[in-house]
């Protein structure tokens, strides 16, 4: 199978601050493709370049074959790449209907509202019961079912997830992982997941990045890395921030 997504030598940062380094990132369809590394190393960064929330100083990247580099970011949700940010991914105040009405009117489809809540609901069937609720209500393992479902919403072709276990209690850990490998088998959608807890990510993956530095320092499968020592290096608590002023 092809490559849904790719960058191409890749550099991005914030105005002066350059963060990612000459990225050749591959995302095969139908797979899910994790991230890991420590805190800091550029993983956000580069779900932003992808999405057109960050300044790409040279590089490309592109979409089922297409240069989308200069594209702007609703350009981008329109041709299918669905992005969970970790934060502020769901509108708390709003009940868990409104918040999927809202994403469901920011792409126009042929499928009706009604036709796309089915395809959520199927997927995540405890959502249904939510509908009434102002989301902020919700668990922290249920508003990331709220906010993939929004992603879904937008039909995507391609679903980026960044971290959707931080700051949530171990116990719950493992029921949105569970959501993800649920949607990965029942969807096929593909799947970029970021994360930081990397030995369970790596149990969903097909293929896997390690990201240092705003370079990877691994491809390739995602059990190899599990049974690689940079993973235990990373658990050892090395973390390398990238702060260099670009010239
Ligand atoms: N909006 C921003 N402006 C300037 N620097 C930023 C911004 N966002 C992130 N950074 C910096 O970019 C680097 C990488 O951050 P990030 O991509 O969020 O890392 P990760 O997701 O791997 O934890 C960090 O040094 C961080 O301080
Ligand atoms: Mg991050």
């Amino acid at each position: 199978m092809g490559n849904i997504l790719e960058t191409k030598g890749l550099n991005v940062g914030y105005g002066p601050i350059h963060v990612i380094y000459d990225l050749d990132f591959e995302v095969p369809d139908g797979e899910v493709t994790v991230i890991v590394g420590p805190n800091g190393v550029g993983k956000t960064t580069l779900l932003k370049a992808i999405m057109g929330l960050a300044t790409v100083y040279s590089g490309q990247v592109f979409f089922q074959g297409t240069d989308i580099t200069k594209l702007p970011p609703y350009e981008r949700t329109k041709l299918g790449i669905g992005y969970m940010p970790q934060t502020g991914n769901i509108f708390s105040k709003l009940t868990v209907e409104d918040n999927l009405k809202m994403a469901a009117y920011t792409v126009n489809s042929e499928k009706t509202y009604h036709d796309k809540l089915e395809f959520v609901f199927n997927l995540f069937p405890r959502l249904k019961e939510y509908m009434p609720r102002a989301a902020g209500t919700l668990s922290g393992g249920e508003r990331q079912m709220l906010a993939e479902g929004m992603v879904l919403m937008r039909e995507p072709k391609l679903m980026m997830v960044d971290e959707p276990t931080a700051g949530l209690m171990p116990k719950l850990v493992n029921d949105v992982m569970r959501q993800l490998e649920k949607m990965a088998e029942t969807t096929g959608l593909p799947i970029v997941l970021v994360e930081q807890r990397a030995k369970r990510a790596l149990q969903v993956g097909d293929k896997a990045y390690m990201m240092r530095g705003g370079k990877f320092t691994f491809s390739g499968k995602a059990d190899a890395l599990a049974n690689h020592p940079q993973l235990n290096e990373m658990y050892l608590g090395a973390v390398d921030t990238v702060q260099a002023v670009k010239e």
